[in-house]
């Protein structure tokens, strides 16, 4: 195995999830569902839901300065705040922004992402880079969603699989060996009508989207299902194939959390046993963006994830989006 030099490495890690809780038994009592069902299909058993007066940016700020605590950093010293959500308190400004004004980040610039569920390693890409480059020090990139305000809770077939939380991880330059080894990002724009909410945007303006009911988030899920499992296992592959690395070499998958059969079939391509395998899903659903930094920041809280252990993230979502990551920690 012979792993480049990382620039960047995680300093913190930190996430914030709401304490309501719907389980499966509560949605039976809403559409037509069972918890047989949504376990078996989807390997959820509940999701954490955010109260209305809880914002986007209350939850990336909560998880941000949980973040900033683990790494023993300044909210001043933060240069970039890289945001990825589909679901930001506004269309604009940037909700990194009211995240910026809420934790103190005086001296950063502060900014959104929108790659769907793979905001967050998309976000890394960003950070390392601009690490590598030296344009900042201390980049704070947060995955955040409220995605049951874009929810439609009468369609069983999207109702039962997503949640609101937030996950954050501070980036600063790489020390003994720790870091991002490696990422690795795509997209296929042609697939945008698979997994998207156009409504509310410029080419269906919000009075427009009311009156056509095209307020809710909408999914093709067999579709999105198939590409998810052969992206997901392409994007994990390659990455290590890249870095002369076999699924041997991990000591950890942390994947995108949207459903137990895909984290499956991509641990499965790679060889890995279960206990290499970080799942989560049955407690927060599909949290998009937030999926992956939730994951590593309870990971690390609950000792699994421990220092020196290499891990691969992988993650894909609409657009379609997807990519994969090595981060040693
Ligand atoms: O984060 C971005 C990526 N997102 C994903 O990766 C999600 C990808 N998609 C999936 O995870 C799965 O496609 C779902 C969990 C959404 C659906 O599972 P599926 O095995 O693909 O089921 P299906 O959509 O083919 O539906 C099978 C049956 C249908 O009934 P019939 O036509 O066979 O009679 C559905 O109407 O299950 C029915 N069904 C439900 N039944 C009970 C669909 N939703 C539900 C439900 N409860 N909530």
């Amino acid at each position: 195995m012979s792993q480049k030099k990382p620039n960047s490495m995680i300093l913190g890690t930190g996430k914030a999830v709401p304490e309501r809780i719907l389980t499966n038994h509560d949605l039976e009592k809403m559409v037509d569902t069972s918890d047989e069902w949504i376990r078996t299909r989807t390997g959820i058993e509940r999701r954490h839901i955010a109260d209305d007066h809880i914002k986007n940016s209350d939850l990336a700020s909560q998880a941000a300065r949980a973040a900033l605590e683990d790494a023993g950093i300044s909210a001043e010293e933060i240069d970039v705040i890289l945001l990825a959500t589909v679901t930001g308190d506004a269309t604009f400004p940037a909700t990194a922004c009211y995240v910026q004004e809420k934790i103190g980040a005086v001296n950063a610039a502060a900014m959104d992402l929108s790659a769907a569920c793979s905001g967050f390693l998309y976000g890394m890409t960003l950070a390392d880079s601009l690490i590598a480059a030296g344009k900042a020090k201390h980049v704070l990139v947060i995955g955040v969603e409220i995605l049951s305000r874009i929810t439609d809770w009468t369609d069983r077939s999207t109702c039962v699989l997503f949640g609101d939380g937030a996950g954050a991880a501070v980036f600063g330059p790489a020390k003994n060996g720790a870091g991002v080894i490696d990422t690795y990002m795509k997209s296929d724009g042609r697939l945008t009508h698979l997994l998207c909410m156009i409504g509310g945007g410029t080419s269906v303006p919000m009075k427009v989207a009311v009156e056509e009911n095209l307020i809710y988030l909408k999914m093709e899920g067999p579709e999105v299902f198939k590409a998810a499992v052969t992206a997901m296992g392409d994007a994990a592959a390659r990455i290590l194939e890249a870095n002369g690395m076999t699924g041997d070499d991990v000591d950890l998958l942390i994947p995108h959390q949207a459903n137990i059969r895909i984290i499956k079939a991509t641990s499965k391509r790679l060889g890995l046993d279960d206990e290499k395998v970080y799942i989560n899903v049955q407690e927060y659903g599909n949290t998009s963006a937030a999926s992956i930094p939730i994951a590593i920041a309870e990971a690390r809280e609950k000792g699994i994830l421990k220092p020196g252990m290499t891990t691969l993230l992988v993650a894909f979502g609409g657009g379609f989006t997807w990519g994969s990551a090595i981060v040693k920690f």
